[in-house]
Order: C-alpha cells, then structure tokens, then sequence
C-alpha cells in the first residue's frame, strides 16, 4: 500500500538538486503568496492533454514537446514567445502533414526556469561559487551575490510564466494559428532547403484548404483550421513552487499542479522513493519521467508503478535520453520490461541531452548525433513492436548557433557567431524545421505499414 500523499509529503522524503535557500522565512514567506495566486493552468486542460497522449500511446498521434533549455528572465520578449511557439508550429505542420498524423503540441515554455547541474558549484579561475540553477532560482553571472538562491525569484518567474502563457493561448486561440496563416508564418524565416521544402508543402496545403472550402469546411464552420490546442510543460524542480501552485480540482476533488500542464522529473531526481517521484506521484496532470542510459528495466518498473499505479492510458510519459551511442543497446531493454508488463506509456525521444559534447568555450550538440538518436529510437521500437510516441527538443524560433551541422552546416568555428542559450545549446528554426521533414518522412513510412498491416489482418 502506498502511503499517503498529500501536497508537502515530499518534505519528508530525501531531496536532490535543492538550492540552499539562505532565509528560511523569506522563503515561506513567498510560497504563502503564491499559494493565493491564481492557477495558471486548469485541471480539464490538464486532462485533455492526457486523452492526446492516450493517442500517442497507442500510436494514433505524435507529440512534438519542445523549448528552451531554460527560459530567462532578459530574454523575456514577445518575439522570442512567438518564435518558438511559430517554430513548433510549422514542425506540427510538417509532420501532420507529411505524416496524416495528429500532432500533440507541448511546450517547455511558460514555467521552464529551473536547472538541474552535474555540480553544486563552479570555479573560475580559482574562485568557487554555488551552481547557476535557473533564473527562478538565483543569477547566472559569476558574483557571490548573484549566485545566492532568491524565493522573489519565485514569484518574478510564476509572473513571467502568466504573461507568457497569455500570448501562447492567444496565438493559439485568436487566428496567428489559421492554417490559412502557413505561409506567413515563414516569412523571410528559413533558409536554404528546408524552407523551399516548407514552402512546397504550404502550396499543398493550400490546395488541400481550397478543396475543403468548396466542400463547405472553413475556418467559421470548422474550428480545428482556425485554432489550435497548445499545452505547456517544465521540470518540476522547484518542489516549493510546484507545491504552491497545487490545487484541488472543483470538478473531481483531485489535486492538480496548475503552473503547467505536464510536468515531468529529470534524470537527476528520479529516485524512485525519493522527493520530486513522491511529489508527482500525487498530482493528477499527465506526468513525465526522464530515462537515460543509467535507467535499468527493473527501476523503470518500479517508476511505473510509483507514476502510474492503475496503468492510466496518458498518465505517463517516458522521455527516454540515451545518446546516439547508446540507444540501440538500452533502449530495448526498456521497452521489452514495459511490453512484458502490459504496463501503457507514451515513449518519447530526447536526442538532446545525452549528445552534449564540449568544443572549445563551448557546450554543443552535433545535428548528425540528435538525429542518429531519433534514428535509433524509431528503430528500436520497429524491432520492439512497441510505439513511438513522440519527440522532445531544446529549440528555439531565433536564428542561433548553438548546435553544429545541419543544412546551414554551422560550424565549431560559428558557434559564437550568436550563442544565447542560458544552459543547453538549442536546434535554431532552420535546423528544427530540417529534423521535422525527416521525421515526417520515418512516420509516413511507419504508418503506410501500419496501414497495410490493418488492411492485410
Ligand atoms: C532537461 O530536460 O533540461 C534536462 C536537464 O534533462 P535530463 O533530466 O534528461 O538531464
Ligand atoms: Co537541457
């Protein structure tokens, strides 16, 4: 029997990756104001993000989850908002498309402030100082002061995650979505191939849109042209926050984490009997696990059985991050224990976090290692027979160089040519554009064959 969760139960179990907050008043003192805040999301949103993800679980959609590393404070800008959302916009496209399968649409946006490190602290040039954990947690320039965890830092990110998820709905809701809009939302963007590739496919769409208008389907008549679902997500670290912003859902009587809609733990802080589990274990929103190469079949289970204990189709999304090097031989083993169990996830592929390479003064990824990964990951669960639910990127809508290769061929020696990111390097749009096309190309395959198989049973 499990024992009994309730929002601060995770208090009493043991905590990894937690910032050394100074001023214990101070820090309560902000976790009562926001627990007087508003939700910034709502449990029936939360619950039809997971019927989506029931979809992807059996293979009927595809989630495409992606975002910045880490969101900042400086780089709070509409432009920036729009980018990234216009970006994951025309990769849904891409892959509805290209692939005739619903596309899933969630950001790490709107709540992605916070960090994991692989150290407590830095040193530069001698000097030691604690880690940079996140704009919602302290500064990231190299000083003391900067580096001391603020709880103000709390409320200035629950305020940014507000406004941001205002436009989001906006442009979701209020015709920046219209698939009328597909050409616009390219202009003067990507370059180079994919953006000839993007323009083609709009010139199809069009023609499939002026096809439907003559039947009588329009953006008036049919609201899924006109607008769209769009959901958001982060890592629930800042267990503080998370709990300051879980409610009771009116309707059901069950509590809900309403600053995002997903929520998912890291590799970091996945221990099954440790804090960040035993706190989503409790919140009724659809959750996800990171898994990497470390992750055995067996703690898998056990995850499982923590997460999702009634094997709730959607409840559970394992975001699975094991390196182009290493997912043909630890991937499988996962998805044969999870078959073997009978046990319903979503699976979904993380190319970004165990391709992380340094070169020179910089962290990068190589586009040939994200897209071997994703590779990988379709073909082991062709081989497994299990389903391939979905992708999870670091990108973002600006024009940056963080991440080498790809059709701009951007290389070691233009990686400061606009290096912006606050943690990870991101894809820039040319590049998440490119990865969208080729895997649009993999799920039409995967989904002919599907196709045929219904047919030929
Ligand atoms: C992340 O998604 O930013 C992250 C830190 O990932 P992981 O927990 O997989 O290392
Ligand atoms: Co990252």
């Amino acid at each position: 029997m499990a024992e009994t969760w309730t929002p601060d139960s995770w208090r009493m179990k043991p905590i990894q990756q937690v910032p050394d907050y100074p001023d214990a008043d101070k820090l309560a003192a902000v976790e009562a104001q926001l627990r007087n805040f508003p939700p910034l999301v709502f449990a029936g949103e939360a619950r039809r993000l997971k019927a989506h993800l029931a979809q992807a679980a059996e293979g009927k959609a595809f989630v495409l989850q992606g975002g910045d590393c880490a969101e900042s404070f400086a780089e709070f800008h509409p432009n920036n908002i729009r980018d990234t959302f216009r970006v994951l916009l025309q990769m849904a496209v891409v892959l509805t498309f290209g692939a005739a399968c619903p596309v899933v649409k969630v950001g790490r946006m709107a709540g992605q402030f916070a960090k994991p490190r692989s150290a407590p602290t830095e040193t530069i040039d001698g000097v030691t100082l604690p880690a940079y954990r996140g704009d919602m947690v302290n500064g990231m320039e190299f000083t003391p002061e900067a580096r001391i965890p603020d709880p103000e830092r709390l409320v200035r990110a629950y305020n940014q995650s507000a406004a941001t998820l205002n436009l989001l709905r906006a442009f979701a809701q209020g015709g920046y979505a219209d698939l009328h809009k597909v050409h616009q939302w390219n202009l003067g963007f990507v370059a180079g191939n994919s953006g000839a590739r993007y323009a083609d496919l709009c010139a199809r769409l069009d023609e499939a849109l002026a096809f439907m208008e003559a039947c009588g389907l329009t953006s008036d008549t049919t609201p899924q042209i006109r607008e769209t679902d769009f959901f958001t997500s982060h890592e629930a670290l800042i267990l503080q926050y998370e709990q300051a912003l879980t409610r009771v859902d009116s309707t059901t009587g069950d509590w809900y984490d309403c600053s995002a809609h997903m929520l998912w733990v890291g590799d970091r802080t996945r221990q099954v009997d440790g804090a960040h589990v035993e706190f989503l274990r409790g919140v009724s929103n659809p959750i996800g696990c990171k898994a990497g190469p470390t992750t055995a079949p067996e703690d898998l289970l056990r995850l499982i059985d923590m997460l999702n204990p009634t094997n709730e189709p959607g409840r559970l999304t394992v975001i699975t991050r094991m390196g182009a090097d290493q997912v043909e031989a630890k991937l499988p083993p996962l998805l044969r224990a999870v078959k073997r169990e009978g046990r319903s996830v979503v699976w979904l592929c993380d190319p970004m976090h165990a391709n992380t390479v340094k070169m020179g003064d910089y962290k990068t990824r190589s586009f040939d290692r994200v897209l071997a990964e994703v590779k990988g990951f379709f073909a082991a669960h062709r081989a497994e027979g299990t389903k391939s639910g979905g992708v999870h990127f670091e990108m973002t809508g600006q024009d940056v160089t963080e991440c080498i290769g790809g059709a701009q061929a951007i290389t070691e020696a233009r990686l400061g040519d606009r290096y912006h990111t606050h943690c990870d390097p991101r894809l820039n749009a040319t590049q998440a554009l490119e990865l969208a096309f080729l895997i649009a190309e993999t799920l039409k395959d995967l989904r002919a064959r599907l196709r045929g198989l219904a047919v030929a049973s």
